[in-house]
């Protein structure tokens, strides 16, 4: 596979060292499967110093406080009801990440490209490289959230409604990435998803392992699966920090407004759709009613926000408290 220098130039200031272009090649996979396959690449964000402890530190100092997620959760990976959220408060972000070393923590920056300059700066060199590395592909509603989670922390088993890529930038996680078919999740739990219905974790069942798309992520690695695939991810017995895109493309929109529309056929009508892509114009259709339906509020968003349930100790890194 060609290497595919992306060439988009970094401001370079005389204090730091920053590397003048970031690197992206795809490795695994068919590029003009982007979305509908799982794709792996290389890239050398890892190697940047903004990523070290001092720069995460400064990163949780000034990302807005209110919007961090903080999370823990059970090692069963079929547990995911042990998954629950809380508060921060005022520690700081040498603290948060004294917390994230010595607990069982995963810090959630969502949208770090809205309210962090340097983020947002490094959002557009991100997306500018992996356009630029898929032929055709036109990115919108972009989204860089950023991951700094605890040894041996987990995600369980869900899906997504945008496209997602995550990029490894310190230690090791396993990726587990499953079929979007019925054996693994119904569709009715796909809609569920994009209507907002419910929380975005699914059952699970172990034996579904066997039949995933496997993959240890190191930093410098980076993978994307095809849009709406449920996966789970596993941290490795050390820190991670990884920087996860959420992203719509055109067909990607228009898979999430057929759901969306095939979702209220399946409830209201009790309908089994199917779901068309274009140019079928069924999906073009569905479109539209999509976007008709939520001008007019017709489904009620039930949202899935969790009630924060504890808090971190500033004096004792790691350690959970009850509100
Ligand atoms: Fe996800």
């Amino acid at each position: 596979m060609p290497e595919r220098d992306c060439a988009i130039a970094v401001k370079t200031t005389p204090t730091k060292w920053v590397p003048e272009t970031m690197h992206l090649e795809l490795t695994h996979g068919d590029a003009r499967q982007f979305g509908e396959a799982l794709l792996h690449f290389r890239h050398d964000l890892h190697t940047r110093p903004m990523f070290d402890d001092a720069g995460l530190a400064a990163l949780l100092d000034a990302y807005p406080r209110e919007r961090l997620g903080v999370f823990t959760m059970g090692e069963d990976p079929v547990d995911w009801r042990s998954w629950r959220c809380g508060r921060a408060g005022d520690l700081t972000g040498a603290d948060l990440l004294a917390g994230v070393h010595a607990g069982r923590i995963w810090l959630n920056l969502r949208a770090a490209n809205d309210h962090v300059p340097a983020y947002a700066e490094l959002a557009d060199e991100m997306f500018g490289a992996k356009e630029a590395a898929v032929p055709g592909l036109r990115t919108f509603k972009r989204d860089l959230g950023v991951l700094i989670s605890s040894p041996d922390a987990q995600v369980f088993y869900h899906l997504d409604t945008p496209l997602v890529s995550l990029w490894q930038i310190r230690g090791e996680k396993t990726v587990r990435v499953y079929d979007r078919a019925a054996s693994f999740v119904e569709p009715r739990q796909i809609e569920g998803v994009v209507l907002r219905e419910t929380a975005e974790q699914l059952p699970f069942d172990p034996a579904w392992d066997s039949q995933a798309a496997t993959q240890v992520l190191q930093p410098g690695m980076m993978v994307t699966w095809p849009q709406n695939a449920p996966h789970r991810i596993t941290n490795g017995p050390m820190v991670n920090v990884s920087l996860s895109l959420e992203f719509m493309t055109p067909a990607a929109l228009l898979r999430a407004n057929v759901i969306y529309t095939n979702g209220l056929l399946r409830r209201r009508l009790g309908w089994t759709p199917a779901i068309q892509t274009a140019p079928d114009p069924r999906a073009l259709v569905k479109f539209g009613a999509a976007r008709v339906a939520k001008a007019l509020k017709i489904n009620k968003e039930h949202g899935h926000i969790l009630k924060p349930a504890f808090r971190l100790d500033a004096r004792q890194p790691g350690e959970l408290l009850g509100l």
